[in-house]
């Protein structure tokens, strides 16, 4: 890929996001098993379904079971799947 397009992207995450944590290594398993990867999978789901209808929610903002319940709620308004659901929970709590 085109450095042009990270560097876009990362102008747009730091702009919106400030906020948000970038999961690094010491996010990895921290409180539901998830690896590196699957927590930048999960806070790229997060940034780009998740505040299309409200601004973005801090992850510290809920408990992790608070999440669970909110995520209950919030999916079915996206058109995500279960394992995209889990893998922003994972992204949620693992902060
Ligand atoms: C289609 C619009 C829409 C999308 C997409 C959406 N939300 Fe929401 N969200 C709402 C509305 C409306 C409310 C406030 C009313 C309610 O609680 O149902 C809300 C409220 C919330 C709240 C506050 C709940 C509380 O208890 O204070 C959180 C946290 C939240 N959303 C997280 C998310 C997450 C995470 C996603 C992505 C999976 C998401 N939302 C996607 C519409 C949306």
């Amino acid at each position: 890929m085109k450095p042009i397009f990270f560097a876009l992207v990362f102008i747009a995450t730091a702009a919106c996001t400030s906020q948000l944590y970038v999961p690094s290594e010491k996010n990895v398993n921290k409180v539901e098993p998830a690896t590196l990867v699957e927590l930048q999978q999960g806070h790229d789901l997060y940034l780009n379904n998740c505040g299309t209808c409200h601004k973005l929610p801090k992850p510290g903002s809920q408990t992790d079971i608070g999440w669970k319940k909110t995520l209950e709620v919030m999916i079915p308004k996206t058109k995500l799947n279960s394992e995209q659901s889990y893998l922003i929970f994972r992204y949620l709590v693992n902060r």
